[in-house]
Formats: structure tokens, sequence, C-alpha cells
């Protein structure tokens, strides 16, 4: 796969989290990053940066109780048995797995690099970023996928919790980190004003909820892990064009863009990348160079020289009719219903 990107009008450059990338399409957190030959791959086809597959928190602690474990065994048996205990770093860890990986993509792809972790609360796991940094990412991408299960704590406090936990992040490395977030906030600009305060560089939106469904037969609750379809971009570009009014923060959307045509609403919304999973899984390389060459065309065809001068046109502050992004909408929408349900004629 050659030289897929022959022609380099118009220039698709996006600055994002400090970067300055080739492309706004950008590999999302997926298995994609486990095989160096095919993140390769997405590089020749045009990616501009990829990010790794998460380490979770709940790894990471459990890794380090399973170093006091062993440390406390060996003392049981000893009253002296601390002087053999073998020395934490030695130990060989899914974490040590998560460095070696990256060192690999590293050493074989030109373009940045992004961790991932993935986590809710703050505590002792957060020092791994450090060594994630060390490493040789370019950032670091947080994902806090929550789950609040607990009537006892308040979203206030949820909130408390996270905005201590990025901080935490935020304060062990230096390179830039990025908060990959859920949709469910009271308020979505509110929370990221505050990421914005502790010196978080950028956020992703959104993070997909995989909802399990329920087994009928043998009254079960089933995983299930689905692809996206175009139906998940417009909670995301309503984020985005709201967002990119707030907020000084790098924009990266994450769900539902399967083409050029998705790509480009993204960007007039006001995201500096497009982060894209499902269907790079399903359709390999060659679907990111057709994400590529269509939304190069789609520029050219409205005769914008850069992606960049695309970017934000409908977002609440520029739209000619700021009300489609406001509750305004809603309210037409539903009145709409008088011109033309779906699968009524209008009148
Ligand atoms: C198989 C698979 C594994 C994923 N693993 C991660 C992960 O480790 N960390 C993460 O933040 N997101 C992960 N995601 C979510 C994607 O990064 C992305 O946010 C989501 O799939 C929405 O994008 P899409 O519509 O292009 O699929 C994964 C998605 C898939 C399909």
């Amino acid at each position: 796969m050659s030289n897929l990107i022959s022609d380099n009008r118009p220039d698709l450059r996006t600055e994002w989290l400090g970067l300055t990338l080739k492309s706004p399409l950008v590999v999302a957190a997926s298995p994609i990053s486990r095989d160096p030959d095919m993140a390769a791959a997405f590089e020749a086809a045009g990616a501009g940066a990829i990010v790794m597959h998460s380490l979770f928190e709940e790894q990471l602690v459990e890794e380090q109780m399973a170093v006091y474990r062993l440390i406390d065994s060996h003392t049981d048996m000893n009253a002296e048995a601390t002087s053999f205990a073998p020395a934490a770093p030695g130990l060989s860890f899914d974490g040590d797995d998560y460095l070696r990986e990256l060192t690999q993509l590293r050493q074989r792809l030109d373009i940045p690099v992004v961790a991932s972790l993935n986590g809710t609360t703050p505590g002792g796991w957060v020092l791994y970023a450090q060594r994630i940094a060390d490493a040789g990412a370019s950032a670091l991408e947080l994902n806090l996928y929550d789950v609040a299960t607990l009537a006892i704590e308040s979203g206030a406090e949820v909130e408390a919790r996270q905005i201590e936990l990025v901080a935490s992040v935020v304060a062990s490395v230096s390179i830039p980190v990025n908060v990959k977030l859920t949709p469910f906030y009271a308020s979505v600009p509110a929370f990221v004003h505050r990421l914005e305060q502790v010196g978080v560089r950028g956020v992703t939106v959104f993070n997909r909820f995989y909802e399990p469904t329920i087994d009928l037969d043998r009254l079960e609750v089933r995983r299930s892990l689905t692809s996206s379809t175009e139906a998940e971009l417009p909670l995301r570009l309503h984020a985005l064009a709201v967002l990119s009014t707030t907020s000084e923060l790098s924009l990266a959307c994450s769900g539902g863009v399967h083409g050029g045509e998705d790509a480009a609403r993204a960007v007039l919304c006001g995201a500096h990348v497009v982060q894209l999973a499902s269907s790079l899984m399903a359709k390999g390389p060659e679907h990111l160079h057709r994400v590529h060459t269509d939304l190069r065309a789609w520029l050219a065809r409205k005769g914008y020289a850069t992606s960049a001068e695309a970017r934000s046109l409908l977002n609440l502050d520029r739209v000619p009719d700021p009300s489609a992004w406001t509750r305004m909408n809603y309210i037409r929408t539903l009145e709409g219903w008088r011109d033309g349900p779906p699968g009524r004629k209008p009148r």
C-alpha cells in the first residue's frame, strides 16, 4: 500500500493536543494497536495518529495487589523474609507488556502514539502514567468510563472524584493529557471547563456505552459488542458544536464516524480530529484511505484549501441559525411532525 496519499491538497494537517498531525483521521483506542504490522498499514493509509487500547485501573490495581500478596506471603514465612522477597520491577506484569507494545509501536511508526489509561478513582495506579510518558507516548488519553451504581454518591461527588483523578494524572506527566468522556453529565461544557482548569489539553466525545442485554431464555444478563453506526454521530456533533465555543481544548470526535462525509460533519462542528474504530476494524486500512480521499474530495468541492478552514463553521457561534443547536431545535423538530413525520406523506 505504498504512497496511497499522492496529492497533498487540500491540506489536511491539524493541530491536536499540541501535536501537528498530517491528517485528522486517528485510529481510535482499539485492538488495532496490538498489532504493529496492522498499525503500520493504517499509517500508510493516512492515519494521523494512533491511540492504543486501554490499560485499566483494575488491571494495575490487581498487579499491585499481587506484588503485595507475594511480599506478604514471604514475610509470613520468615521474619527476615523481606530481604529475599523479589523486587516489584523484576516481575512481569500486563503493565510491562503494555510498555513493550508502546515501545514497539514507537519504533515502527512515524505518527504519534497516544497511550490510553482507563479508570475512575484516584490512587497509586495513576503513577503508571509516568512510566507511559517515560516510554515515549506522545500523549495520554484518560478514559473516564464511570458506571454510577451508588445512590449515596451524588453527581457532584462523582464529578469531584473524576476531577481529582484527572488532576493527579496531569500532575504526574509532562505529556499532554486528553480525557475521553461519556455524554452522561448534567452539563458537559461545565465539566469540560473544569477539566481545562486542571490542565487537560483535549477531550474526546464520546465513549460508547456498552450496555449489556437480557437473554430471555436463560434469564441472564449478556454482554454484547456491536459495531457502531452513523446514527451515533449526531450526539457527538452536538457536543462538538457547543464545546468548540465554550473551550479552547483540542476536540476529538469518537463514535459513528464511518466515512469521509461523517468526518467532514465533525470538522464543521469543531473537531480537530476524528477517531475511528468500528469501521476500521470491519474494513481495514483501505477503508481509512477511502475516508481520507472522500474528506479531501469534499473539502476541494467546497473550495477549502485546508481542513482548518472548514473547522467550526457550523458551531454554535457561527451557524447562521444558532437555535439549531439549542432547545429550540427540539421544539421545532417535534412541531415538524405536522409537515412530514417518518412514513407519512407531508400534507
Ligand atoms: C473492539 C473494541 C475495543 C475497544 N477498546 C477500547 C479501549 O481499550 N479503550 C477505549 O478508550 N476505547 C476502546 N474502544 C472504543 C473506541 O475507541 C471508540 O471510542 C468507539 O468504538 C466509538 O468509535 P467507532 O464508532 O468508530 O467504533 C474499543 C472499541 C472496540 C470496537
